[in-house]
């Protein structure tokens, strides 16, 4: 049998160098670019090392195949690009649990009956082109190629012409029905983005949904003029309606025990002795009820002069019922626990996509902080031993043996 704690120490080791800002120790791996190709160079890697037949679909996504590429397998996973700064585990935990499952499995002499792959996602935070879960999007059909292909990133590169110096032909996204029929069932592994597991005093959990959640674009058009030398009844000063809109998003979540977040703002013409012309920010709005996140976001419109439009939107996903049952029960076994946590989470997933087509399922590798999405997020080598148990196990019950 394979030493789980060492694989995983390798594998997670091998990503370390790639995208990471040595100034803040976050990952800057956004999608198409020299990080996420290292990344992807690292993907392929993987597969030819294990002999898994490596595939990447219309849509960018990356495949590694235990058995044959066919309808109705069971495929692990998630994604390997990144938020600004953000942490080690968001996406590699679930690309490095699946490689080390699968050796494991193998350890141990498993042949499965159906096929297994692990796929890797393209562009699943949307940091560069500002649509989550991008490529499961496109495969799903969820996101119009078209759409797709013009969004551009903070430079003015379109996602079309990113893609196409990264190798990848823009000219095939869309609904990829061949490559969705090979997907049987979808277990993504997760680091938590939370702290439920702590409290609960357990190193893996199930999911049971993930919260409807959305982005909306807010600009804010002013009047360029000197800081020094404009009468302040004289200013057409966007920074001021764009301030109490922040701060009218912040009263309404507290009002309604719901999310929201202003995370990313763009002046122009960015001088600290301008009044800006234009402040564009971005507000991410969250919750567990649908219509409550929606009347939240049109209070906040509703108090704003801004001009807003609306560029995602997830709708709740509750993850299927029998199959997390089956997944909570292996994971029972295997960890020797009564009754394992099932959680909901806020956080955006390409399971929560996927699980529009097909049966799709979570599990989360306690986080001892809760904080993600920055360089401080951090999994215990201990838990993510346990989370590669149990994968490896809900892999081996679901594609027999
Ligand atoms: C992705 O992690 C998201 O929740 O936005
Ligand atoms: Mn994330
Ligand atoms: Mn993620």
């Amino acid at each position: 049998m394979i030493d789980v704690e060492a694989g995983l120490r390798e594998l997670l080791d091998s990503l370390h160098p790639i995208g990471r800002n040595p100034g803040t120790s976050g990952y800057r791996r956004y999608a198409w670019t020299p990080a996420d190709r290292e990344c992807r160079e690292w993907f392929h890697r993987q597969a030819r090392a294990r002999s898994l037949a490596y595939q990447v679909d219309r849509n960018g996504n990356q495949w590694a195949w235990w058995g044959e590429p066919r309808a109705g397998s069971v495929i692990t996973g998630s994604h390997l690009d990144s938020v600004p700064d953000g942490g080690a585990f968001d996406g590699p935990l679930g690309l490095v649990s699946s490689f080390v499952a699968i050796d494991l499995l193998r350890s141990r002499d498993i042949v499965p009956t159906r096929s297994v792959a692990v796929a890797n996602f393209a562009d699943e935070e949307g940091a560069r082109f500002g649509i989550a879960c991008a490529g499961s999007r496109l495969l799903t059909g969820a996101l119009e190629p078209d759409r797709a292909r013009s969004r551009t990133d903070a430079d003015g590169v379109t996602l079309a012409e990113a893609m196409r110096a990264a190798g990848h032909d823009p000219g095939r996204l869309g609904r990829d029905d061949e490559a969705l029929a090979r997907i049987g069932v979808f277990v993504e592994l997760h680091i938590e983005q939370g702290r439920a597991l702590v409290d609960l005093d357990a190193p893996v959990g199930v999911a049971t949904a993930i919260w409807p959640h959305g982005r909306w674009r807010f600009d804010f058009v002013g009047r360029a003029d000197h800081a020094g030398t404009t009468k302040l009844g004289d200013r057409q000063d966007p920074m001021l309606p764009y301030a109490r809109t922040v701060l009218a998003a912040r009263d309404e979540a507290v009002r309604r025990d719901l999310l929201a977040t202003f995370g990313r703002t763009l002046v122009e013409p960015n001088g600290t002795n301008a009044i800006p012309s234009r402040v564009t920010s971005w507000l991410d709005a969250r919750g567990p009820d649908p219509a409550e996140v929606t009347a939240l976001v049109a209070a906040v419109v509703d108090e704003s002069t801004a001009e807003v439009s609306n560029e995602s939107w997830s709708p709740l996903v509750e993850f299927d019922r029998p199959l997390r049952a089956r997944i909570a029960s292996v994971v029972e076994r295997v960890t020797g626990t009564a009754q394992v946590p099932m959680l909901p989470t806020g956080a955006g997933h390409d399971a929560g996509v996927l699980a529009a087509e097909v049966p799709t399922a979570m599990l989360f590798v306690r986080n001892p902080t809760g904080v993600s999405h920055s360089p401080a997020e951090h999994a215990e080598l201990a838990d993510c031993v346990v989370g590669v148990e149990a994968l490896a196990a809900v892999v081996e019950e679901l594609a027999g043996r």
